[in-house]
């Protein structure tokens, strides 16, 4: 695994909420002890996740604030002025992680432009931290050889139960960059898992639980997302479970390669 532990090892997921609803979820993850939100350009909801940050009343500095820019604006002035924006519309100065959220489609921008500019983004103070996501082991090799790429702390990918990534999590971490899990409840499909249900019942915990405990073993930060207090909170609690290595053995067994996430846009996966 990943030497360092830079990001916090739980975080709440923003994907498809929006308005009131990314308010009231943020705010309530942030009062039940999150201290990690995952955003991006994309989701369109920056102004009330920052709207959410500010009503919870923690203070800017308890908490890691992760946005991630979206493909079209990956020339390098561009780029910069993307996070720019996105500072603007949270209403902070500084970003704790900013990554490439998908690598260049077709590799329309040279991928030592945008690296670069994300990492001048970084050297300009408008984020502590820089990283990728759905890059892969082709695209990481890549990125950490350019310029600025020996700065990227993570790549933040899809990873649950019934897509473990193994090869890619363990070529991640063998590039020194931690590894994130999106999807980490297979946008809910957790729930109906009967393995899953079954070292639930033995741990007198939820499938849900027992998926974030499993991700989480493996050294990988979850960014599980729920617009429900007592999923969050049940979620937030997943991190204390330990699962026996017989547990983590049978979750292994459901690893079906099953990808989510997957738009016309995609890089060619490993498998
Ligand atoms: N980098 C990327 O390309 C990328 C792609 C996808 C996602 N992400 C990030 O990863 C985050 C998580 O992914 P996701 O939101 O798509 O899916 P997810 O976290 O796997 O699943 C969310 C779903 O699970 C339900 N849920 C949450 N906690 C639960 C619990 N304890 N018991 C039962 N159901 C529960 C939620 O419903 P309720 O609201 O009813 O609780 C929601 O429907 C995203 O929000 C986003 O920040 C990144």
């Amino acid at each position: 695994m990943a030497q360092s532990s830079i990001i916090p090892r739980i975080g709440f997921g923003t994907y498809r909420l929006k308005d009131q609803q990314v308010i009231d979820s943020v705010k309530s993850a942030l009062e039940l002890g999150y201290r990690h939100i995952d955003t991006a350009q994309v989701y369109d909801n920056e102004q009330p996740v920052g709207e959410g940050i500010r009503q919870s009343g923690v203070p800017r500095d308890e908490i890691f604030l992760t946005t991630k820019v979206w493909w079209d604006r990956f020339r390098h002035d561009d780029l910069i002025a993307s996070l720019e924006e996105s500072c603007r519309k949270l209403g902070v100065d500084r970003l704790d992680l900013a990554l490439i959220h998908w690598p260049s489609p077709d590799d329309e921008v040279p991928m030592a432009e945008y690296i670069g500019a994300l990492d001048a983004a970084r050297e300009k103070g408008l984020t502590r931290h820089i990283g990728v996501s759905n890059f892969t082991m082709a695209h990481l090799d890549e990125a950490v050889s350019v310029p600025g790429g020996e700065h990227l702390i993570t790549n933040q990918i899809e990873v649950h139960p019934f897509l473990a990534n193994r090869r890619l999590v363990a070529h991640s971490q063998a590039r020194g960059l931690e590894v994130t899990g999106y999807m980490p409840l297979a946008v809910g499909k957790v729930m109906n898992e009967p393995v899953l249900q079954q070292i639930a019942d033995d741990h007198d915990a939820t499938p849900a639980q027992i998926a974030l405990a499993w991700v989480a073993a493996q050294g990988i930060a979850v960014i599980p997302s729920s617009t429900k207090p007592e999923h969050q909170r049940a979620n937030l609690a997943a991190l204390e479970l330990t699962l026996s290595e017989d547990d983590m053995a049978r979750i292994e067994h459901l690893d079906v390669g099953e990808r989510i996430a997957n738009p016309d846009f995609a890089p060619r996966w490993d498998t």
